[in-house]
């Protein structure tokens, strides 16, 4: 079976729609035919400012929905990034050989230091994208399954495998994003040219995994449209029909043409509504499953802890091969 990894930061009391669509969903359906990885990336978390109590119960909520959508941790291996040394190991050999200027070129560290200013930016964050090669590589990964917007990220994880391969001999597997071409970006609904995003300034353009069904449906039915009336897919002029369409086809996996279709000539307010029933019927067991998971946040550990022992067997083998690669002098 192909390898395939992908991981989310648990910087947030609940994932977002975003996630789910542009990351869940996917992994769900792919995890059967391929040897799955999916972690919690908390390593990434704590580049910016975390509260420490806070950042552990996010870490476990999180894992909560990952299982309640539909992950299965006894066929797929979900753990936690931070129980697997080998993360922070490799990247700091994958440091050595990032270039500063190659780093200083992500745009996702560009857009968060801009928002925090430069100075008050940790070293961490400007690495952030380093560390994520090394959780892909480490896996000897296939095939990583993002949103649209972690493309930069994996185009760096392929330069530095191909230039580790280059200059050390044949190590990594070479990995393929794998990025849905319609659900790739889900958009705040307040602001439906923004991506929606943990960070958003207004929590009313983000639906959360855990809101209640009344709140899901508020939003939706508040989501910001335009003044022409005219139900149809354009993203440029109509940014928020256009989200509203692509959601709803994301979940009912039916094309956006046919949703297009089963609209055309009715009025915004019908498509809100048809849209928030949707969504409701798809978070709800996941809402619910969720948050009875959480109740026994023992069997929750027990199972992370099963699965990082499995990860961990992968990572260590990766982890002695570069160690071997680069000159390091193994320990008698
Ligand atoms: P994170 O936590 O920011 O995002 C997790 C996943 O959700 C996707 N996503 C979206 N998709 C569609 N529309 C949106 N509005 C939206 N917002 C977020 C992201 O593309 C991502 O797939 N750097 C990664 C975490 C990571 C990782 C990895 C991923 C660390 N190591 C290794 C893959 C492989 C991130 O930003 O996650």
């Amino acid at each position: 079976k192909p390898r395939l990894y992908s991981g989310m930061q648990p910087s947030a009391d609940s994932l977002h729609l975003g996630n789910y669509i542009g990351a869940l969903l996917q992994w769900k359906q792919m995890q059967q035919e391929h040897d799955a990885f999916f972690s919690i990336v908390d390593l990434h978390a704590i580049t910016v400012p975390q509260d420490p109590a806070e950042l552990r119960e996010k870490t476990r909520r999180t894992a909560a929905q990952y299982i309640a959508a539909g992950i299965d941790p006894s066929a797929s291996t979900l753990y936690v990034q931070s129980h697997v040394p080998a993360h922070a190991q490799l990247a700091w050999v994958l440091n050595t050989i990032t270039g500063m200027g190659e780093a200083a070129r992500m745009t996702q560290f560009k857009d968060k230091s801009a928002k925090h200013g430069r100075d008050a930016s940790s070293v961490g964050l400007f690495a952030y994208p380093i560390l994520m090669a090394a959780d892909i590589l480490l896996y000897q990964t296939d095939i990583v399954p993002v949103g649209d917007d972690q493309r930069q990220h994996i185009e760096l994880t392929r330069d530095l495998a191909e230039r580790f391969n280059a200059r050390f001999g044949d190590t990594f597997v070479v990995p393929k994003a794998q990025i849905q071409k319609d659900s790739a970006r889900i958009y705040d609904l307040q602001n439906p040219t923004s991506k929606m995003s943990k960070s958003a300034e207004t929590p009313a353009g983000i639906i959360w995994l855990l809101d209640e069904p009344k709140v899901t449906q508020k939003k939706i039915m508040r989501a910001v449209t335009d003044n022409d009336g005219v139900i149809a897919f354009d993203a440029q002029e109509k940014p928020g029909v256009s989200n509203l369409l692509s959601i709803y086809s994301a979940i009912t996996g039916s094309p956006i043409e046919a949703v297009v279709g089963e609209f055309e000539g009715r009025g915004y307010g019908d498509l809100k509504k048809g849209l928030a029933e949707v969504v409701m019927g798809e978070l709800e067991p996941v809402r619910a499953r969720a948050l009875e998971l959480l109740d026994d946040p023992a069997e929750l550990d027990r199972l992370l802890a099963v699965n990082a022992a499995r990860a961990t067997e992968v990572a260590e083998q990766t982890l002695a091969e570069v160690y071997d690669r680069v000159g390091l002098l193994r320990p008698a």
